[in-house]
């Protein structure tokens, strides 16, 4: 039996892509620059699977294409870069990677809270350019973590895992914020607590952390008016979609000393960066770091191979979306 057509639309671990070209028929992109919407609608022509990352607009005109296609392996869990509605509409089968990046996103998000509230990426940019004279008194003094009481806006697994960290490595006191509520057993393994409103974690939590999906429910979450609820003193992180947070509004908050500093891994129209951000010492800024750890990634094909296996053997795949 010929063997099934993949196309990987970006270049992934090498152990994956042996992986799949063990079982598959696999075109790889070994330049790693993301393909066109012509190149992607070609794609699904000629390919049985075609597995995008999120850097890949997969719309209805691309889907429109599919003579082929019938699945989409997406590498990586979120997936509002792929029009849903037209996949189905067009009989195309989507899967994510869920779970496998849960502890490497935690891990940032951490990461960033002590960047942003301890002033690293100032320091670093000190001694890079020479201007470090020594230890002072006063030098770059950063807000405490530890103690703290940190906002989980959204309240799946990776903020789960980031409340774990946060409340059992750094006693933080955990609010959340999520239309559903999590059950109790969950709320008590760090004794979350569920604020009924956006408003009342952003006025209460001394940092806050995204973790909701992209979206256009959740498009500009953080605006103007969010922002203007939150502390004085308060850090925000974004390492879930960036156009939940409206980046001009974060800037002049930011500037303005309405919010204390950011510390942001995601961006709206990536991979631009706003000069407004860039130029502003209050906030660290990551090129979409959050699941990059070599495990995470291998892990994240893997899981893609799962679900192609399970396609092309007539099984549900384990994390259809669509
Ligand atoms: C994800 O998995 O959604 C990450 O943002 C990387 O794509």
């Amino acid at each position: 039996m010929a063997r099934a057509k993949i196309l990987l639309t970006r270049a992934w671990p090498k152990a994956v892509e042996a992986e799949l070209a063990s079982r598959y028929d696999v075109a790889t992109n070994p330049t790693d620059a993301p393909m066109s919407p012509a190149a992607l609608a070609q794609a699904m022509r000629e390919h049985d699977a075609v597995c995008p990352t999120v850097t890949d607009k997969i719309d209805a005109d691309v889907l429109a294409a599919a003579e082929r296609a019938k699945i989409l392996g997406n590498f990586g869990v979120g997936f509002e870069h792929i029009d849903l509605e037209a996949a189905r509409a067009k009989g195309v089968l989507v899967t994510n990677t869920p779970d496998v990046l849960t502890d490497a996103t935690a891990d940032i998000a951490l990461l960033l809270m002590l960047a942003a509230a301890r002033r690293a990426g100032e320091g670093e940019r000190m001694v890079r350019a020479n201007r470090w004279k020594g230890w002072a008194p006063t030098q770059l003094m950063g807000v405490q973590v530890t103690g703290k009481t940190l906002g989980l806006v959204g309240y799946g697994r990776i903020a789960q895992a980031t409340a774990k960290r946060a409340h059992h490595g750094f006693g933080m006191r955990i609010l959340y914020h999520d239309p559903v509520r999590a059950p109790a057993d969950v709320e008590a393994e760090t004794a979350a607590t569920h604020c009924a409103t956006l408003g009342e974690l952003l006025a209460e939590a001394d940092f806050v952390s995204l973790h909701c999906p992209g979206g256009p429910e959740t498009h500009h979450l953080i605006g103007r008016d969010a922002l203007a609820r939150m502390k004085p003193t308060a850090v925000l992180v974004n390492t879930a979609r960036g156009p939940v947070v409206e980046q001009q509004a974060l800037a002049e908050a930011l500037k303005a000393g309405g919010i204390a500093a950011a510390g942001l891994d995601v961006y709206e129209g990536e991979p631009a960066v706003p000069d407004a951000l860039k130029a502003l010492e209050n906030v660290v800024l990551l090129p979409h770091l959050g699941s990059a750890t070599i495990e995470t990634r291998e892990a994240m094909g893997m899981r893609v191979v799962a679900n192609l296996d399970a396609f092309f053997a007539g099984d549900p795949p384990p994390d259809r979306v669509a």
